[in-house]
């Protein structure tokens, strides 16, 4: 069943120079698709004079996205330049007094050096290793899930999921692990989205998460490397050079990477089961065709709506005059339904050819260090999902995380049917 999306009418009459795609009501509401289709075919390169974070660019089509994306040398990342959201108190706050610099925000050659000093937690052989301790929780999980009954997919499946690899990831105390939750919601939060109240709380909280790691650092610092990220940290040469600040803002870095985004993933594919129970059915059927549902789960859900970047020279692109300074949104949200690349994009499709060809984990040097690891614990959960229940059934109204980044849910009413 194809989904119904809000505002289809209000988003074919608008006037284009009054779209403005960054307002988290749209994605409250799911209303963003109807904005982003209408921009796709009349103006991919769209200007919005005036948001609640300035003008911004907002680039709709996949290849335009690629295109910004793999061109650093134009587009900054760089918090010295901005910000790489739209929002630039989030993830790069000067509110509340804590920075956070970690290097999605820096440049080459600054960014390549640290990007080196962690990826080894994601190497081949790391996954391996990691994934009988998966499966083993997973299957915990689900096996205590009540049969019949109403409970928050959010909470119960992705959020506990998420949060115990995490916990797995930096070898942290597993009783203390929904610390790691509630820092990951700080951080991407701002006053009054029901989170955080002021941006002194954020501070605060922040400054708790810095004082628990460092602990930890110096612990793992003491003794021979053990495998986890903070054990890598504390023996890596280029970490040894940085500060507190940068110290922090890699830890945080890691843990909204790694935390946000599958927990989106995960708990989009309970309303994928439930507006597409015959593609499930067609995994349980063909266990192989796990391979494509996973990076369809990926691509249909989109965890990151977008990522910005700041032109730091002028250039033309697409017939515009983009300027120095100006921010420009790849709204990865839109990319993924591009109808000129993805057929039927709003469809979910368990077998889809080139399933992988998606933008969700970005393009060019950011791409996401994580995919692999993501895609690992998606495809345990399914894989051991579909041996327990047939249909994961949304019964009742899911709320959304209202933000124009995560686009996520914070519930999900279900019930199980074996
Ligand atoms: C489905 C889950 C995930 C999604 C959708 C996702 C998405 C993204 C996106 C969109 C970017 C930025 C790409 C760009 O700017 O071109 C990114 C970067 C990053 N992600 Fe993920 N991510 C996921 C899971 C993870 C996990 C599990 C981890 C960590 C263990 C992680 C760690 C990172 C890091 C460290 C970066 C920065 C890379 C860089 O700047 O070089 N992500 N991710």
């Amino acid at each position: 069943m194809t989904p119904v999306f809000p505002d289809e009418e209000i988003a074919r009459t608008i006037p284009l120079d009054e779209i403005d795609v960054s307002k988290p009501d749209l994605y409250v509401r799911e209303a963003a698709h109807p904005y982003f289709a209408r921009l796709r075919k009349e103006a991919p390169v769209h200007y919005c004079r005036e948001s609640a974070y300035g003008p911004y660019w907002s680039i709709t089509k996949f290849s335009d996205i690629v295109a910004i994306d793999t061109n650093h040398k134009v587009f900054s990342s760089d918090v010295s330049n901005g910000s790489f959201v739209l929002d630039d108190a989030t993830l790069n706050p000067i509110n509340g007094g804590i920075s956070l610099p970690n290097f999605l925000g820096m440049d080459p050659p600054k960014h390549d050096a640290h990007r080196l000093a962690v990826s080894p937690i994601v190497a081949t052989e790391n996954l391996n290793r990691m994934e009988p301790l998966i499966r083993q929780r997973t299957q915990k999980v689900l096996d205590e899930l009540p049969i019949g009954e109403t409970f928050n997919w959010v909470d119960r499946v992705s959020i506990e999921l998420t949060t115990m690899m995490l916990a797995t990831l930096f070898d942290f105390p597993f009783e203390d692990r929904r610390k790691l939750t509630r820092w990951s919601d700080v951080v991407t939060a701002s006053p009054g989205t029901g989170v955080i109240d002021t941006w002194e709380q954020r501070e605060q909280e922040l400054r708790e998460c810095e004082a628990y790691f460092k602990d930890l650092y110096a612990q793992r610092a003491r003794i021979a490397p053990t495998g986890d990220l903070v054990s890598m940290l504390a023996h890596s040469p280029v970490m040894q050079e940085l500060g507190s600040e940068e110290f922090l803002g890699t830890i945080v870095l890691l843990i909204v990477g790694g935390n946000d985004t599958t927990r989106s993933s995960m708990s989009g594919s309970a309303l994928a089961n439930h507006l597409f129970p015959a593609e499930f059915a067609k995994v349980k059927a063909n266990p192989a065709l796990i391979n494509s549902l996973v990076p369809e789960i990926v691509r249909w859900q989109t965890p990151i709506a977008h990522m910005r970047r700041t032109a730091i020279e002028d250039i033309e692109f697409q017939g515009k005059k983009i300027r120095k300074g100006d921010k420009v949104a790849m709204w990865y949200l839109s990319g993924n339904r591009d109808e000129d690349v993805i057929d039927r994009p709003h469809d979910f499709i368990a077998d889809r050819p080139r399933a992988r060809h998606h933008l969700s984990f970005g393009f060019g040097i950011h791409r996401c260090l994580g995919n692999r690891l993501a895609e690992l614990q998606i495809r345990v959960l399914w894989e051991e999902a579909l041996k327990r229940f047939s249909q994961v059934e949304v019964v009742g109204e899911m709320v959304r995380v209202p933000s124009n980044l995560i686009h996520g849910f914070i519930d999900i009413p279900v019930r199980l049917h074996r």
